[in-house]
């Protein structure tokens, strides 16, 4: 079976590690285990509870804590509709590996993570992108999938917010679309990774999985909870969809663990704590970044409503590729090309990986752009 090359997990694997203002990143600042436990508050008590944990499997299923905590954040969800894995590109993984058959008509919005087009490929399906558009506020033209699902449609992929583009759908756009995948009896599967971080206060969208009946959704540690290193994601969907997807996990995971689960019940109890720290930077980070884009004559975008990121246009005679390398050798900041998603003139940006260094990148990049225009 052939896979294309992830092109985004293989640009940070080559770069990142030069990177000295590393402003390519989509975490929000990343917690230390020690600041998760001061958090908490109760660091001695989850100390004492990691030491003296038997290293077995744990709990086959994660903990029935942590699957009813992560049932909360769904509206009249039960642990059995949720199923936990490594983080939510292995989610992603196995949900698409027990929703795609060979020649499976698939369509999913595009630019977004790459798993949702080249997986389904790899597995055999026929896959057809819906171009997220800039002058439509990287949001999916609605008839055009209509237009699309014509042919039919077993699986629509979407991703909310969005990843590069910082889009968010509302409650109404994502009813819409289930509205269209009911016409044809087709799942729709949604990568929730960056679900709550939202610029708006007050501003609360649905999961996917809660507005249509064969919605599955994805979640993640990684981002909203700033803990990719705890490697820990779930998926939530239909009770039958989940034992499918749980008799498939045997193959590939057996458990996550039970340090991983102590940890991400930790999380999920102090979440809005978390949360409000987590809302906090990403603010602040759009409005330090916005300041920029305002003062830089040759960068345009589409201003992020929600997520970590913002696929910046650039006017400079470059392709983005060559323009991350000279910027990272020079300078030593770090940003992703639009290349990486096959897509010019483009940038994204991460701009909730820490204040400082996102100033610090930002005056890097205005400085390159200076020289060249020298
Ligand atoms: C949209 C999206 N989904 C999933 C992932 C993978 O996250 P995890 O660390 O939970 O595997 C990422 C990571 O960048 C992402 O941006």
């Amino acid at each position: 079976m052939k896979i294309r090359p992830f092109g985004v997990e293989e640009w940070m694997n080559r770069w990142e590690t030069l990177a000295v203002n590393n402003i390519a990143e989509t975490c929000v600042d990343s917690l230390t285990l020690y600041e998760l436990l001061e958090i908490s508050g109760d660091t001695e008590r989850i100390m004492a509870d990691l030491l003296g944990t038997r290293l077995t499997y744990g709990d086959i299923t994660g903990s029935r804590k942590l699957r009813d905590l992560i049932a909360s954040l769904y509206e009249g969800r039960d642990p059995d509709s949720i199923l936990i894995m490594n983080g939510g590109s292995a989610a992603n993984f196995l949900a698409l590996f027990t929703l795609v058959n060979p020649g499976d008509r698939v369509i999913s919005v595009w630019p977004t993570y790459q798993q949702m087009t080249s997986i389904p490929e790899a597995f055999g399906a026929i896959v057809d992108l819906l171009p997220l558009r800039p002058e439509n506020s990287w949001l999916p033209d609605l008839e055009e999938l209509r237009e699309m699902a014509l042919g039919g449609v077993d699986l629509i992929c979407i991703n909310n917010p969005n990843n590069p583009t910082g889009s968010l759908m509302e409650n109404s756009l994502l009813e819409e679309i289930a509205e269209i995948a009911r016409k044809h009896g087709a799942w729709v599967l949604c990568d929730e990774a960056y679900r709550g971080l939202v610029h708006e206060p007050g501003v609360f969208v649905a999961s996917m999985s809660d507005v249509y009946e064969k919605g599955v959704s994805t979640g993640s540690f990684s981002k909203v909870f700033s803990l990719a290193g705890l490697r820990s994601g779930w998926m939530a969907g239909p009770r039958e969809f989940i034992a499918e997807a749980f008799s498939r996990r045997d193959y590939t995971t057996i458990s996550c663990g039970p340090l991983i689960d102590t940890l991400a019940v930790v999380a999920l109890e102090n979440r809005e704590r978390i949360m409000e720290r987590n809302l906090r930077i990403i603010r602040d980070g759009v409005a330090i970044l916005e300041k920029w884009v305002d003062s830089e004559k040759q960068i345009n975008w589409v201003k992020p409503r929600a997520g970590t990121t913002a696929f910046l246009g650039y006017d400079l005679d470059i392709p983005s590729d060559e323009l991350c390398i000279d910027l990272l050798g020079t300078t030593g900041t770090f940003l992703l090309p639009g290349k990486c998603f096959g897509i010019e003139k483009r940038l994204r940006i991460g701009y909730a990986y820490g204040t400082e260094t996102l100033k610090k990148g930002l005056e890097s990049v205005s400085e390159w752009l200076k020289n060249r225009n020298a």
